[in-house]
């Protein structure tokens, strides 16, 4: 559960219920799909449900990769899924256009009231500060009260420009509604004026070199010795979405991984976050689920010991040795931290 906090004052005609504790949903992989394209819509029944081994989420994508001509195709195409589907505990999710485009009121003025009560969570591309979230909060508020929805929606936002990350903080904050942060790599390379032209995951010109051997006029000697570590493009935006995100109780995302065939580099990137705090991966194809359920799952290793350490600690204070490494109140804490993500997945 996180912690309860107050919703914006309510509307007065058919207000929304207020959202005091949210309970924590499993969203280690949340699947894209474009709802105007057949194919990939005829899949989406065999996808939810108990045993389907289908994602955590489903999200009907609206925004980038679906062609301008296609918009109203694409959000019609939501409708109808969204009808005639029972979700179970599969969560719906959308991304919408974003807020600078023609296509964006539409999208929330006819998902709402069609949709609005099988809808998980809106996810909002492009957020550059807290009034875009104020805006989307506000419009939300009155088309649930005009819909007579009683489940607020929540929104999720897109970190995807520089003032977005700069505006982090606020962000998260912004709205009671707000359920998490995912990396945009792709739009935000291109705003920073990044020189990459991937949709996530590394750059191999991004690296450290080893020191160099040199010679006895201090000459270095590359040919000896040329070992190179890729870095990881990411790390700085991930660890600032982790904290922000810790901050206000609500959940970090890693994003896109747009190399399908790569997946060994995909689950590195995926554990990289995981490690790091992110709670969830997006999936652009369907090998994508597998890698992130595995990847955001805690392995029956890492839990057995955290509990081996909760068990031996007690009341949770002090210091006990374990296998010849101290452990004491913090390391508990961690342990906590596992255990309680192993008890939600199981759920
Ligand atoms: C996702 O939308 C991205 O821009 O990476
Ligand atoms: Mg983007």
């Amino acid at each position: 559960m996180r912690p309860a906090r107050d919703f914006f004052a309510p509307l007065a005609v058919g207000a929304p219920a207020p959202l005091r504790e949210i309970p924590a949903r499993p969203s280690r992989a949340i699947h894209f799909f474009d709802p105007g394209n057949e194919k990939m819509a005829a899949k989406v029944p065999d996808m939810v449900g108990p045993g389907s081994n289908g994602p955590d989420v489903l999200l009907g994508n609206l925004e980038d990769a679906v062609k301008a001509e296609n918009k109203e195709k694409s959000r019609q195409g939501l409708v109808d899924i969204g009808r005639a589907t029972d979700f179970g505990p599969t969560q719906f999710w959308t991304r919408i256009n974003s807020l600078d485009s023609p296509w964006v009121l539409d999208d929330l003025t006819t998902l709402v009231p069609e949709i609005g009560d099988k809808l998980d969570v809106i996810m909002v591309p492009k957020v550059q500060g807290a009034e875009d979230i104020h805006y989307v909060d506000r419009l939300l508020a009155q088309l649930e009260a005009k819909a007579g929805l009683t489940k607020p929606l929540q929104v999720h936002a897109i970190l995807e420009t520089a003032r977005g990350v700069a505006n982090i903080e606020e962000i998260c904050g912004a709205s009671p509604r707000m359920q998490g942060l995912s990396l945009g790599p792709a739009d935000l390379a291109a705003d920073r004026r990044m020189k990459t032209t991937r949709v996530g995951g590394g750059h191999p010109g991004y690296l450290v070199r080893q020191d160099p051997v040199r010679d006895d006029l201090g000459v270095p000697q590359y040919d000896a010795q040329r070992t190179t570590y890729q870095q990881d493009l990411w790390h700085y935006t991930i660890a600032r979405m982790v904290d922000a995100c810790a901050m206000h109780g609500i959940y970090p995302y890693y994003g896109p991984f747009g190399d399908i065939k790569d997946t060994v580099a995909c689950e590195d990137q995926f554990r990289n976050a995981f490690l790091l705090g992110c709670v969830g991966a997006w999936s652009l194809h369907p090998v994508q689920i597998k890698i992130a359920n595995k990847v955001f799952s805690p392995s029956v290793e890492d839990v057995a010991h955290a509990r081996r350490v909760i068990a031996a600690m007690g009341d949770g204070t002090g210091a006990v040795m374990i296998d010849g490494k101290m452990e004491d109140d913090a390391s508990v804490k961690q342990c906590q931290v596992m255990v309680a993500l192993a008890e939600e997945l199981a759920a």
